[in-house]
């Protein structure tokens, strides 16, 4: 795989939102760690990544599962890590890490190369997603797995039943623009019938929910993406700066609680 462009090419061509260069970037990826990479690493252990495999991790961001990925590989195997904009993967300076400007949805990957594919949290951002998750099956190396993680936002703070559960306006606008901008938040349900599609085989899925209340790394990752999207939300009308305000302040609030959108992962191997 070679780098494809440049990373400003990639970021111009690229209708990400949440893109790497703000200054959110690395509160949100401390949380997507502290949230999701216990749930990860367990389906990565059951899948049997070991000593000697060959790796990708597509849209790595913040290097937490690549960090771990090579660790656990090393030290025959190889990873590659990619992402349209890897400056939080770059100081990693693993020995057998490969860190890849690359773009999922147009760039090449090399075919039948890879023991294990995983990405987490980008395909529902790319709105070639179809396009991209057949290469990243592509890639895969006859018996390798493909492992991706992604959002399904079908649970919902609901007052109605639980008084206590908090539907804010600001978490609204967020899905809203994040939908002008092409997201697909319930890709993680459909997942499963994808992978099956594709051909691979011995494929299954598990969602993962979680209460976010004062505290957990879901209020520090919503923090992050309401900041980041400020702007976004209020210019398109979406929310008012004082209902902004009040949601942003009420992530503080040591009452406030909602169950997190499920985190579908679902896996399949190539025959
Ligand atoms: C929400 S973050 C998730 C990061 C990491 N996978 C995790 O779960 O902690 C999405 C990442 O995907 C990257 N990304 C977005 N669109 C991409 C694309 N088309 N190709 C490769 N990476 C992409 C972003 O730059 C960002 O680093």
């Amino acid at each position: 795989m070679e780098n494809s462009g440049t990373r400003s090419q990639h970021l111009a061509e690229s209708p990400y939102l949440l893109d790497n260069a703000s200054k959110e970037a690395s509160a949100r990826f401390v949380a997507l760690s502290a949230a999701f990479d216990p749930g990860t690493i367990r389906h990565l252990e059951d899948l049997g990544v070991r000593p000697g495999w060959h790796c990708l991790e597509v849209g790595g961001g913040g290097g937490s599962i690549a960090t771990w990925l090579a660790a656990h590989i090393a030290p025959a195997g190889y990873l590659v890590v990619t992402d349209i904009d890897p400056r939080f993967l770059e100081p990693m300076e693993i020995s057998n890490t490969e860190v890849r400007l690359h773009n999922i949805a147009t760039d090449p990957l090399p075919e039948a190369a890879f023991d294990l594919v995983h990405a987490r949290l980008v395909l529902m951002h790319v709105p070639e997603r179809e396009k991209a998750l057949a290469r990243m099956a592509a890639a895969l190396r006859p018996g390798g797995w493909l492992i991706d993680e992604e959002i399904d936002i079908s649970v919902y703070p609901d007052p109605a039943l639980i008084p206590e559960e908090v539907l804010s306006k600001t978490f609204a606008a967020m899905l809203r623009i994040m939908g002008d901008r092409g997201v697909d938040h319930k890709f993680g349900r459909r997942l499963f019938g994808q992978l099956r599609a594709l051909g691979l085989v011995d494929v299954a899925a598990e969602g993962r929910t979680f209460l976010w209340s004062s505290g957990t790394p879901g209020i520090s990752l919503l923090r992050a993406n309401y900041e980041q999207l400020h702007d976004a939300v209020i210019g398109a009308g979406y929310v008012t700066e004082q209902e902004f305000e009040q949601d942003l302040a009420g992530l503080d609030d040591p009452a406030f609680m909602m169950p997190s959108p499920v985190l579908w992962a679902a896996w399949g191997r190539r025959p």
